[in-house]
């Protein structure tokens, strides 16, 4: 699910592909909610490295298990009596960078096992998402918050509590997060905020990428060059995505295109490229060590609430499958205490007493249309030259990307319906339609980029992913709606082996 801006004009075409990588984290399938995992049966965390020769890192990120009974969450005992306001990190003055220095400062000098500690808070990502915990009921699987849409709300309770624990360190209850607002193409939201910055700052991280400091402009597609209008018109068409809305958790366990696409693209850029594993925000191990990376998850969630009720064509609402509703996780509150939540009392941002204001920049990427750069159907030249056909699975078998892929792939009319596919997937993989020429160097500003699915490196496991994308405003935008076949160009950015299974074009 995510900041959706294509397909509110017309009936949705979706483009559908099963992608297989060698890489990953474990995916959870499962047929009842998440449970909570035993604290008591902890093992190390592993990572494989993506720079550099391949080794396995292993990481001790169990977490302390506090005194006293789990609180089970409720409204009445985490009574908000101020409403707090995050506020984007570029616009906040001194005063407001001093208390959030404060409150890291003292988060930092928390004793490690202090469930409030910086160290802690920082265990938690790595607990919940390499491999440290089982997940409850089922010991083959290890538990694992990304790549579904547990990934919203799961890291929304992690910044509720993160910041409860930072306002009573500094014991402001107004203390109120900051969100990169990285998606702003317009007023400086787009580059590192200068908050985070000063090395002498409890907000600063070294293991970030030096290349990437301002005035370099985030790049919301990994890879993407260009002046900066090139950059910021790639980064407005990224910013796209695929409403899932009425999917299932079940049908649709592999998370959606702001996971896949932007907020993962962000991880990436702010990592150090020169470190083995990306570290710090590279890798889900390592990622909560830089504080930059609850101001990235706060703008993430500051989208959710965008398309819940923001968007054209909206209100729209959340999942309402009881395995979603009823998953449970585990976090610290500020006084170190072990609470279970629920993802149904996470649904409401405004009910957990915090909120955002408007950003008028959204606007520029919910109407951003960009041109096309090319006319007319690319099928006759493709097929002259030989490009090929692929239909959806299973009839092509697999078929290995290598460096990318051009095919020809029919366009189905507006009448077929059929049931719902999920999708999901960092090594990079580029969609574009009708530009038979594209490759890992072609500009994503065009009407012909379809998105982006990025992978994020982990343990060296097996993925195998739907992936979902939009594309019905790309055809119309290049006038290609009503041809029976479209070129489309899988190109890889990366060089982990990716295979397909085929390529579908449907209607929803
Ligand atoms: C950026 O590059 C484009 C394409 O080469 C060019 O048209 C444009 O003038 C450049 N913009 C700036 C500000 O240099
Ligand atoms: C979800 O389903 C409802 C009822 O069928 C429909 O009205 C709505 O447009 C759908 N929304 C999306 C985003 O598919
Ligand atoms: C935290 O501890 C303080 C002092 O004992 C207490 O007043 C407060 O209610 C506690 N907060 C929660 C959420 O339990
Ligand atoms: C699909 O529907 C649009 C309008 O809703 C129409 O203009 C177009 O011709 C249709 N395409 C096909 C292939 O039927
Ligand atoms: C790569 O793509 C660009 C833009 O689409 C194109 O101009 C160039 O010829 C392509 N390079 C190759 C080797 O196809």
């Amino acid at each position: 699910m995510g900041p959706y801006v294509k397909g509110f004009l017309e009936p949705w075409r979706f483009l559908f592909f099963v992608l297989g990588a060698v890489y990953w984290c474990t995916l959870f399938v499962t047929s009842s909610p998440i449970g909570v995992p035993n604290l008591r049966e902890c093992q190390l965390a592993t990572d494989r490295s993506v720079v550099g020769p391949l080794t396995t890192v292993q990481l001790n990120c169990c977490l302390p298990i506090p005194p006293g009974n789990v609180i089970d969450f409720n409204f009445g005992k985490y009574k908000t009596t101020t409403k707090r306001v995050r506020m984007p990190a570029h616009k906040v003055g001194t005063d407001y960078i001093a208390k959030y220095r404060r409150a890291y400062e003292l988060m930092r000098s928390l004793p490690q096992d202090d469930p409030r500690s910086f160290a802690t808070q920082a265990n938690v990502h790595c607990a919940f998402c390499n491999g440290a915990y089982k997940q409850a009921g089922d010991d083959s699987v290890l538990l694992q918050v990304h790549f579904s849409w547990l990934f919203l709300a799961c890291h929304r309770w992690y910044l509720y509590f993160h910041e409860r624990i930072l306002a009573s360190l500094v014991g402001d209850p107004t203390f109120s997060l900051v969100f990169w607002n990285w998606d702003d193409q317009r007023n400086g939201g787009n580059v590192m905020p200068a908050m985070f910055l000063p090395t002498d700052s409890s907000l600063y991280d070294a293991k970030r990428n030096q290349a990437n400091l301002p005035p370099t402009l985030v790049k919301l597609v990994p890879g993407i060059t260009g002046n900066n209008s090139e950059i910021i018109n790639q980064n407005l068409n990224a910013i796209t995505g695929t409403d899932l809305s009425n999917s299932t958790v079940l049908s649709a366990p592999l998370g959606g295109s702001i996971e896949n696409g932007v907020h993962n693209a962000i991880h990436f850029w702010t990592g150090d490229i020169t470190q083995p594993l990306i570290q710090d925000m590279g890798t889900f191990n390592t990622a909560a060590r830089d504080p930059i990376f609850y101001a990235h998850h706060s703008n993430v969630d500051r989208l959710w609430d965008k398309w819940r009720y923001g968007l054209p064509g909206g209100p729209r609402s959340d999942h309402s499958d009881p395995d979603f509703l009823n998953a449970e996780f585990y976090f610290y509150d500020e006084n170190g205490s072990l609470v279970k939540v629920k993802v149904s009392d996470a649904l409401d941002s405004s009910k957990l007493g915090y909120g955002y204001p408007e950003v008028a920049a959204d606007e520029l990427w919910i109407n951003y249309s960009p041109a096309p750069i090319t006319s007319g159907s690319a099928v006759p030249a493709a097929s002259a030259s030989g490009v090929p056909f692929v239909g959806g699975a299973p009839q092509h078998g697999t078929i290995s990307l290598g460096s990318g892929l051009t095919a020809i792939v029919a366009a189905p009319g507006n009448t077929s319906r059929v049931k719902k596919v999920t999708r999901d997937s960092f090594v990079s993989v580029l969609v574009f339609v009708n530009l038979p020429s594209a490759n890992s160097s072609t500009a994503t500003s065009s009407a012909e980029y379809v998105g982006t699915y990025n992978i994020i490196p982990a343990p060296g496991k097996t993925l195998t992913a739907n992936v979902k994308l939009e594309i019905g405003d790309n055809l119309r935008r290049i006038g290609i709606q009503n041809e029976a076949e479209v070129v489309l160009s899988l190109v890889v950015k990366g060089n982990q082996p990716i295979t397909i299974q085929g390529l579908l074009i449907r209607y929803e």
